[in-house]
């Protein structure tokens, strides 16, 4: 069998040039900050999948069990040829997706999106060698980039899932649905995992877990940019901080430097001081109500379908179409 063909939305240089200019921004603002993609080298993916296991995370294990009981339905639902999955990360999820699709004969084609290219090259050769009826095709890209380059289908879904659309600012939100809106024609379907507003002590649990794993993905950022633009970070004596913001409802992960220091940033010849005790942002995990999900589909164009919770009421799947 031929390997699943990859497009590339995204090379590597334009990736290194995106990260250049993310940190020069990031490091040069008040206050600090760095973009959450960047968590995501091996190391950082490998970090977050020992995250889903962890008791106190409990978002990857609440979005399963909705799948596991609403695939069917959706897929019934919904009846596509063509489902997208934008930052696909581990195909655990999707497998329930792509079940009750091939039961219900309609789907044709899997197309993942990620920006990462060996990320997406496992997902693609495990996925065609499980689905061989299915065509499989990767894009190589951001959501930005990988969305302007969809395939064609003749009726296509997009999920995005895991509740990462809660990385996003407000602002940044509205954009990325206008822009997964505008990649597809009216009647095509949109399915959304949003992480829920719930007791603030058990999210500050799941962003600052006991044994350490977050707190070691959090940092991770700063090894990337060592490895990636020869700066020298000394990661050890950066503490991991996991806070709830009540007004905007959405965990916080930031990096506090331990005490005073300078770092130098060759490859962007930046100069960096940092006080004792001063946070780089590195993560926004928005949380979300009912009304604010129907309000912020319907403003970029989409009409919600379906709303599903787990039973505790910890997490949704939104099912939209195009209007
Ligand atoms: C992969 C973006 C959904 O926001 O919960 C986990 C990343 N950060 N622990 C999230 C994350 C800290 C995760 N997402």
């Amino acid at each position: 069998m031929s390997r699943p063909e990859l497009i590339v939305g995204f090379t590597e240089a334009e990736a290194a040039r995106a990260l250049r200019a993310d940190a020069h921004a990031g490091l040069s603002d008040t206050p600090k900050w760095l973009s959450p993609k960047w968590l995501y080298d091996a190391r950082g993916s490998e970090l977050f999948e020992r995250i889903t296991e962890l008791d106190e995370y409990y978002p990857t294990r609440a979005e399963h069990r909705i799948l596991q009981r609403r695939a069917m339905e959706i897929a019934e639902m919904t009846e596509v040829d063509t489902l997208v999955e934008l930052g696909s990360g581990s195909s655990d999820k999707t497998r329930l997706l792509l079940d009750a699709m091939r039961k219900n004969e309609t789907l044709e084609q899997f197309i993942p999106l990620d920006v990462s290219a060996s990320a997406l090259r496992a997902a693609t050769d495990a996925i065609a060698v499980d689905y061989p009826e299915l065509t499989v095709r990767g894009v190589v890209g951001d959501f930005t980039t990988g969305l302007a380059n969809l395939p064609a289908g003749n009726a296509r879904m997009v999920a995005f899932l895991g509740g990462t659309i809660g990385n996003l600012l407000p602002a940044e939100r509205a954009e990325f649905l206008a822009a997964v809106r505008t990649a597809l024609h009216p009647g095509e379907w949109l399915l959304l995992g949003t992480d829920l507003v719930k007791d603030p002590d058990r999210l500050v649990r799941a962003y600052d877990d006991a044994v350490g794993v977050t707190a070691e993905f959090n940092r991770n950022v700063l090894h990337v940019l060592n490895r990636e633009l020869g700066a020298d970070f000394p990661v050890a004596e950066f503490e991991h901080v996991a806070r709830w913001n009540p007004e905007r409802e959405w965990m916080e992960m930031r990096l506090r430097a331990t005490r005073p220091m300078r770092v130098s940033v060759p490859e962007l010849e930046l100069v960096v001081d940092f006080a004792e005790g001063e946070e780089i942002g590195t993560e926004i995990s928005a949380k979300f109500r009912l009304e604010r999900v129907r309000d912020e589909l319907d403003a970029a164009g989409f009409a919600l379908h379906r709303w599903w919770t787990d039973e505790a009421g910890d997490f949704a799947a939104s099912l939209a179409s195009v209007r």
